[in-house]
């Protein structure tokens, strides 16, 4: 067992967290997350080098998902903010502690160590549950909302993610979903446990892909979608930056192969 106490898919969080404290720390970055900072200077008995280099992929993951919470909260304060597989996430206070209700929900292993290792935060309550047990649905009220998914879906059954996305849809109609994913072709590799990111760590088995078509055609298979829209991440430094890299990251074979982030827009 780790500092964190964390195993199995809970342990990923680690994973994302040292991305977003190692970017936040750089001086030529433009992103920001001191609570990230702390929690990962905390931690400094974990072995964060296990997760290999680190990547920008998550802080630009959430430099847009925070822009789009501000956004949505610009409109309506009280939000709810509905956070799945919220993991060691640090957007609340990113945003400044908003007064806005939050739901964040995880598996009991990952509500234990936020609760051991978070800031108190009493605006936020803590579902310790599977996003899969719809009980969780009874305590969050229902209207628009904007629910998060970051790094969850693709650990999910792919059976599952349709039905969970239509009953967010049921449950927060007006309201939004944001959910990153991942190619079928990484998946593959994830499952065969061919993703390793360094010598003495090997990512989880990663059941669910979703490819930029699969997204596009998801409201006339998802009832209650009304639309579909993919999010192109912000430059980030170095070759991040590159304007011919981001040209051609972007073009349809590249993007195809390539995670990317969803933003859903459900029926009022
Ligand atoms: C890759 S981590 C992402 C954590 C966080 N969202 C982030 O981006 O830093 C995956 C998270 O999903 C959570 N998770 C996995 N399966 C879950 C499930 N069935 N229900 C709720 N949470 C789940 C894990 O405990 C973990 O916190």
């Amino acid at each position: 067992m780790t500092q964190a106490e964390l195993t199995g898919v809970p342990e990923t969080a680690l994973w994302t967290l040292r991305n977003r404290a190692e970017e936040a720390l750089r001086p030529d970055s433009g992103y920001a997350d001191d609570e990230a900072v702390r929690l990962y200077r905390a931690l400094a008995g974990e072995d964060f080098e296990r997760f290999g280099p680190p990547s920008q992929v998550h802080p630009l993951r959430a430099m847009v998902i925070d822009e789009i919470i501000a956004g949505f909260l610009a409109t309506r304060p009280g939000g709810p903010v509905v956070a799945l597989g919220e993991g060691l996430q640090t957007t609340y206070w990113r945003l400044g502690e908003p007064a806005a209700a939050w739901f964040s929900l995880d598996l009991p292993e990952m509500v234990a160590a936020q609760q051991r290792l978070l800031p108190p935060a009493p605006a936020i309550t803590r579902l310790a549950r599977s996003v899969l047990d719809r009980s969780w649905l009874d305590e969050v009220p229902s209207g628009p909302a904007v629910v998060t998914a970051e790094g969850l879906f693709m650990y999910l059954p792919p059976a599952e993610v349709h039905l969970l996305i239509a009953d967010l849809a049921g449950h927060f109609p007006g309201g939004i979903l944001l959910y990153d994913s991942i190619p079928r072709v990484f998946s593959a590799l994830t499952m065969k446990g061919r993703v390793r990111l360094s010598d003495r760590y090997i990512a989880p088995p990663m059941p669910s892909s979703q490819s930029l078509r699969q997204a596009r055609r998801l409201p006339t298979r998802i009832p209650g979608v009304v639309a579909s829209e993919d999010l192109i991440p912000p430059p980030g430094r170095g070759r991040w930056a590159s304007p011919l890299l981001r040209r051609v990251a972007t073009a349809p074979v590249v993007r195809a192969l390539r995670p990317s982030l969803t933003l859903l827009r459900f029926s009022e």
